[in-house]
């Protein structure tokens, strides 16, 4: 059961679709002003109705945010005018056809899942309120995808799937790191991952104009339910690790369930590769070289 959260502001990138949508719809339905960070104003205008159809009167504003985007993440972080109780980074791209780059040249998924993200923080750090959270989403896939320091934005040899396992592994070293740094200054502040197991948009409620997934589709999709879950569900351990109590810095949050696929947030347990303190520090100087960003920690 998450808290009353009237006095919290929460940030959530790619709140228009999938687990983003639904960390603002529970976010919202307890009463947290969210800022839907989104790259379509269109998409993010729906996703703004299909809240408020639910919780009347949610407090929610929209911001542009292209992750994949430098200059865009510089200007979403300027429209921040208010103090911030949770950031979290959860806008992402699964897969490519082959490799493709964004705006500033970055492979897209390290570009925009990882870098984006460490440049959005970093130009955020001083509206976090004391206490506040940054929160980057990770994954199951973390577990078999080493970073490859040399070669981040897999220009040697690009596969889909082990990069974006390894922008997984990025985003959740760069969050202990970050951790460790509020640690080291005394500042008031956690940073911590958390992943949503295995979340179909077949298994999902519908919310019109958000995800509306053909009735065959989700009839088909039944026999998922044993190992996988909506993203409603699938939102529930990142809520948690925004909002929740009994939540520290450093922590990984995940489904508790079968396999940390399904069910109710519960400490996860993250590999020893993205906790390790040089490899952590190394992801962090290779992001603040390639975005020209600094963490100023
Ligand atoms: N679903 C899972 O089982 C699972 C498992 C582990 C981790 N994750 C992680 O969870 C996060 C969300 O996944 P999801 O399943 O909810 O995916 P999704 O349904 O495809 O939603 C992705 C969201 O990110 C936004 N986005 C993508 N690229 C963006 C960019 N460059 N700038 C701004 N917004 C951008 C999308 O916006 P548009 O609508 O404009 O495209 C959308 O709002 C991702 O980081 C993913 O790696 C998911």
């Amino acid at each position: 059961m998450l808290p009353d959260l009237t006095d919290r502001t929460v940030l959530v990138t790619g709140a228009n679709a999938g687990l983003g949508y639904w960390a603002t719809e529970q976010l919202a339905a307890r009463g947290a002003r969210v800022l839907l960070a989104c790259r379509s104003a269109s998409r993010a205008a729906a996703a703004v109705a299909a809240v408020r159809e639910r919780v009347p009167g949610a407090r929610l504003d929209v911001l542009s945010l292209d992750v994949a985007d430098l200059a865009s993440v510089a200007a979403c972080a300027a429209a921040v005018d208010v103090g911030l109780d949770a950031v979290l980074c959860n806008a992402g791209v699964t897969e490519t056809r082959g490799r493709q780059t964004t705006a500033d040249g970055f492979e897209l998924m390290m570009g925009g899942n990882a870098l984006g993200h460490v440049a959005l923080v970093a130009a955020l750090l001083d509206r976090l309120r004391p206490g506040g959270r940054v929160v980057t989403v990770g994954s199951i896939a973390h577990r078999w995808s080493p970073l490859d320091p040399a070669d981040l934005q897999a220009e040697r040899g690009f596969r889909s799937f082990r990069q974006y396992g390894r922008s997984k592994t990025a985003a959740m070293a760069f969050a202990f790191e970050l951790d460790r740094r509020f640690r080291a200054v005394g500042r008031d502040a956690l940073a911590l991952a958390a992943h949503p197991g295995f979340a179909l948009d077949s298994s999902t409620p519908q919310r019109s104009g958000v995800n509306e997934v053909a009735v065959p589709l989700r009839v088909v999709a039944q026999p998922a339910r044993a190992f996988a879950q909506g993203k409603d569900a699938g939102a529930w351990p990142l809520v948690h690790a925004c909002v929740g109590d009994g939540v520290r810095g450093g922590e990984y949050w995940g489904p508790g369930g079968w396999q940390e696929m399904t069910g109710r947030p519960a400490p996860s347990r993250a590999r020893a590769h993205v906790r390790d303190e040089v490899a952590g520090a190394r992801f962090v100087a290779a992001a603040e070289r390639a975005t020209g960003v600094r963490l100023g920690l």
